[in-house]
């Protein structure tokens, strides 16, 4: 079922959902899911601009596979083929944009930007990642979760290496549902300030257990997913180096942690991955791994919000 409550809402955070929203776009993809053709033609006549200021594989070509299966028309905009890219501002770009299209995905470099446009913006706007926050990958994680696990409640994560975007939405969204989370970190590597609170703060309504640490072993006991992600994310490049000798080998996945963790855990990367950095080649490729399942459930996940949203 359509989360109805969500028509004509922004999506910058999963922080501005409630639990049932949540679980609702979760029963609702699953639903997508099984038949891929279900709601196929309902957002005919409508447009979806998606405005990518970063390279990306699996974001955009689900949102856009999403749209054009649910009738919509996908626009791509590369951020420097728009005015944008030669200063015309943020705000007259929302005000433009909405003119035209029914809802707006932006993938861009300061989470700031993501706000002005929901700012001026007279349509909905869906976060497609932004330095801060992915919620569209932490949706896509969490049903992935619930199918291999058949619970998220009570279960426990363990973040292995960089305090990240992916890291701050995994915090919310798991907070939100009372999923246990464990981050393990290099110090100066910690996930955003404002968005442990944020989850702190949820997790007491929830039940969950936030924890941060230096120490992988102790963050991956007995865990039901192991998670990471690049130790060098987008626009951080000139970091490489250093990163690298911070965060490896001490924060690399590798099957060591998987010899404390729970006999049934799964690893979890939302990729693109570098084998070698920040997951051994035998985790990600091993048993384990639900890689492909997850990055699958980016196209069921990103139907439900943009169903939703737009009714
Ligand atoms: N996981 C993810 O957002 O991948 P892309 O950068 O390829 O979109
Ligand atoms: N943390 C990564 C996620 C990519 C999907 C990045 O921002 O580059």
């Amino acid at each position: 079922m359509i989360v109805e409550s969500l028509r004509g809402r922004d999506l910058l955070t999963l922080q501005d959902l409630t639990r049932d929203e949540i679980l609702g776009l979760l029963r609702l993809s699953a639903e997508l899911k099984k038949d891929r053709r279900m709601y196929s033609g309902r957002l005919s006549g409508r447009s979806v601009a998606m405005i990518f200021e970063k390279p990306s594989t699996r974001t955009r070509i689900s949102l856009d596979v999403a749209v054009a299966e649910l009738g919509a028309h996908p626009i791509y905009l590369r951020f420097d083929e728009l005015q944008l890219g030669r200063g015309e501002t943020v705000a007259d770009t929302a005000r433009v944009l909405s003119r035209y299209v029914d809802l707006i995905t932006a993938r861009v470099r300061r989470h700031s930007d993501l706000v002005e446009l929901a700012r001026w913006s007279d349509k909905p706007v869906v976060n497609a990642l932004s330095d801060l926050d992915h919620p569209l990958q932490t949706l896509a994680d969490l049903l992935t979760i619930w199918e291999k696990l058949g619970r998220l409640e009570g279960i426990k994560i363990a973040w292995i290496g960089d305090g990240n975007n992916v890291c701050n939405s995994t915090l919310i969204g798991a907070a939100k549902l009372g999923i246990h989370v464990s981050i393990a970190c290099p110090k100066g590597y910690e996930p955003d300030e404002s968005y442990l609170k944020m989850a702190r703060e949820n997790a007491l309504g929830s039940g969950s257990r936030i924890e941060v640490t230096e120490d992988p072993m102790k963050a991956a006991e007995n865990a039901d997913v192991i998670m990471t992600d690049t130790f060098v994310s987008m626009g951080m490049e000139s970091e490489r180096e250093e990163r690298l000798r911070i965060f490896i080998p001490r924060y690399q996945v590798s099957e060591r942690l998987f010899e404390v963790a729970k006999s049934n855990a799964i690893f979890m990367h939302p990729l693109p991955a570098k084998r070698g950095e920040e997951v051994s080649p035998e985790v990600i490729d091993g048993g384990r791994s639900v890689v492909w399942d997850q990055a699958e459930n980016r196209l069921h996940t990103a139907k439900a919000v943009i169903l939703s949203i737009l009714g």
